[in-house]
């Protein structure tokens, strides 16, 4: 939806605000009232609008008049706001070159007038799952600048379909949208995501709470092609990006490498060494039962002052890798039972 759909949406298509000036002096012309209202009955019926709600019009007061009340003394500060891409008056893309606050928070009706004791406010639309306004709406509202091809996933995918708002991770009224920096956006997938919290406390694991790497460099969390919001059509394609020595190909590959790389290693964090799901020689065993050496139910029995030495070299130090050591695949021309 571009600027002009606004100013029709609105009614207020013959007046230009100027972009130089926050006070919005434009009135609703009487003359276009009857057309305003044709025009925002209809909004109602269309998906992604509470059919319930009070049919408020816009305003038409621009910024200042909302910011007489909503200033930086008040309990939410909304000025942040204009040192960000929003409340760049000069881009005409942005919210605040178009309706200013109303472009995102709606028509204010008589929100803005002065009410009387006992009295209450109109409503005016606001943000976040805890907010009023019904999640389906308030996306779309975001949806109408940002509908690009990050979003083109979306529709359908976990965040939304389990009604996840934009403004849950998005902070509009803030400097910096905690999104696009490492520490925050950890921070804030985490607040939901405490199991995956969690994993990333382990003892191996991708290095997030270092502030090296974030969780999009993975996900993609406005919804993927891919399962799991994973970036990539596959995860092996996603592990390849940054760890590419292991794409191969390889003379001698090892076929679980090259079918999935979460068959032995939890891509998130893990008790055991490298990120590995189990410690060999159980993580092998899972595959491997009857190798062409004894494969016995290792024990205790196993280790140093027990009763089966021979099983030493199978449990102590990297285990099946003391001789098996290119789990990922061998290019030695003998390397074919990944021993070199
Ligand atoms: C005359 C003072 C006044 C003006 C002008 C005003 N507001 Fe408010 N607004 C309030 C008060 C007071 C509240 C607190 C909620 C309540 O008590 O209704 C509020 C609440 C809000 C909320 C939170 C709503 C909710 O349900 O959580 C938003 C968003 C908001 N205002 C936006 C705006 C915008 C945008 C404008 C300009 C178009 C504006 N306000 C103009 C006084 C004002
Ligand atoms: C009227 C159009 C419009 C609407 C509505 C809108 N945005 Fe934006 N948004 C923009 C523009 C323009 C930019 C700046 C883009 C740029 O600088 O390239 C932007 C930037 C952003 C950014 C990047 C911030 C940054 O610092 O780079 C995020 C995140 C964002 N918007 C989220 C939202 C969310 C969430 C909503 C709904 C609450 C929303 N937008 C509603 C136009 C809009
Ligand atoms: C679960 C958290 C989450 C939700 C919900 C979410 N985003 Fe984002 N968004 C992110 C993260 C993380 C980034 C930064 C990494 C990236 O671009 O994928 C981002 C980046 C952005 C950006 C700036 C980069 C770009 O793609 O232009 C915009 C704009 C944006 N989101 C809009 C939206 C809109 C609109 C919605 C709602 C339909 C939304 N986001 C919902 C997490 C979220
Ligand atoms: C790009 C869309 C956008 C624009 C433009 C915008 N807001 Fe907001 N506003 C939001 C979102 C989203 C939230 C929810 C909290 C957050 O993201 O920071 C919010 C929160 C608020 C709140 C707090 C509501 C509450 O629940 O307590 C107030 C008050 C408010 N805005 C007023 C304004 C005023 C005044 C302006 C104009 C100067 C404005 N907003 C411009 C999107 C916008
Ligand atoms: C407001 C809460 C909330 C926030 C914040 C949030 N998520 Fe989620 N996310 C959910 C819910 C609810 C689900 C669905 C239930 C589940 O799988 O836990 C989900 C599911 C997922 C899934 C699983 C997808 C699947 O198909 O099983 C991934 C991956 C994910 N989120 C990543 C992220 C990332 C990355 C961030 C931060 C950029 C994030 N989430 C922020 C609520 C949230
Ligand atoms: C190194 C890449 C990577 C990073 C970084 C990453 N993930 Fe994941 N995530 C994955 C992969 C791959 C899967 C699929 C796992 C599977 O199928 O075994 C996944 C699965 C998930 C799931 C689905 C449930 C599950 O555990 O299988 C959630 C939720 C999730 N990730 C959230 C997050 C959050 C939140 C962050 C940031 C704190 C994050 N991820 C960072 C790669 C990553
Ligand atoms: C965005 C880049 C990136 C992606 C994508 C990625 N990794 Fe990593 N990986 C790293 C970084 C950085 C480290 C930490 C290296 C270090 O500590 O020296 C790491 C470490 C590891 C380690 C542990 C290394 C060790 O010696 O302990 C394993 C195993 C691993 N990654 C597997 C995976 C798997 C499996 C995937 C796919 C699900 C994956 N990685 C996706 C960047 C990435
Ligand atoms: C059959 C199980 C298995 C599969 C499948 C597997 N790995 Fe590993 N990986 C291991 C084991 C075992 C280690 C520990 C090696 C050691 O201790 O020397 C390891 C170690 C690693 C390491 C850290 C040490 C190093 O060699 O760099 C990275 C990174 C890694 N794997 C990435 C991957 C990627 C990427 C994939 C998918 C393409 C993958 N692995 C698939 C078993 C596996
Ligand atoms: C997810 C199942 C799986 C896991 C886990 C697994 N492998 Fe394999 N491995 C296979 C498959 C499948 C083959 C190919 C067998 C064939 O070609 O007959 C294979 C082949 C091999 C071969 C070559 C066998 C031959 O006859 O050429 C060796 C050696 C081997 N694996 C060792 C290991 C070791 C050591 C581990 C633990 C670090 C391990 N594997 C973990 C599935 C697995
Ligand atoms: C002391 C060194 C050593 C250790 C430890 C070891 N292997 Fe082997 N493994 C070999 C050798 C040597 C061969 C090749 C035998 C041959 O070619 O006949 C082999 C062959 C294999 C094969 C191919 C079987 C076949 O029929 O050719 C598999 C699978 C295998 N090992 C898995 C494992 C697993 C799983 C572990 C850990 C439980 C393990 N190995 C520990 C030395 C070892």
């Amino acid at each position: 939806m571009g600027k002009s759909d606004y100013r029709e949406e609105s009614g207020l298509a013959d007046r230009v605000l100027d972009p130089n000036k926050l006070i919005g002096r434009y009135q609703i012309a009487s003359l276009l009232r009857p057309a305003l209202f044709l025009i925002l009955a209809c909004s109602m019926v269309s998906p992604g609008f509470a059919a319930d709600a009070e049919p408020a019009e816009y305003s038409g007061k621009g910024a200042d008049t909302c910011l007489k009340c909503h200033d930086e003394d008040n309990e939410y500060p909304v000025l942040p706001v204009f040192r960000t891409g929003h409340g760049e008056r000069n881009d005409s893309r942005s919210p605040m070159a178009i309706l200013q606050c109303e472009t995102c928070h709606g028509p204010a009706g008589n929100h803005t007038e002065k009410v009387k004791q006992g009295e209450i406010r109109a409503p005016i639309r606001a943000f976040g799952s805890g907010a009023w306004t019904p999640v389906t709406e308030q996306n779309a509202i975001c949806l109408k600048c940002h509908n690009d091809t990050n979003r083109i996933n979306w529709h359908g995918g976990i965040h939304e379909t389990e009604s996840v708002a934009c403004a849950d991770c998005h902070q509009t009224h803030a400097r910096r949208d905690p999104m696009l920096t490492a520490r925050n956006q950890v921070e804030k997938c985490n607040q939901c995501h405490l199991k995956q919290k969690a994993e990333f406390y382990r003892r191996s694991s991708h290095p997030l709470r270092f502030d090296k790497m974030r969780c999009s460099d993975c996900h993609n969390a406005h919804g993927s092609f891919g399962d799991k919001l994973i970036r990539t059509a596959t995860k092996n394609e996603l592990c390849n990006q940054c760890h590419a020595e292991k794409r191969g190909p390889v003379l001698w590959p090892h076929a679980p490498v090259l079918e999935d790389c979460t068959l032995c290693h939890n891509s998130h964090g893990s008790v055991n060494n490298a990120l590995l799901n189990k410690r060999p020689p159980f993580l092998c065993q899972q595959c491997h039962n009857n190798a062409g050496h004894p494969s016995p139910l290792y024990s205790g029995d196993g280790l140093p002052g027990g009763s089966v030495p021979s099983q030493r070299k199978f449990l102590l130090a990297r285990s099946c890798l003391n001789c098996h050591s290119q789990v990922h695949g061998s290019n030695h021309p003998s390397g074919v039972k990944l021993l070199r």
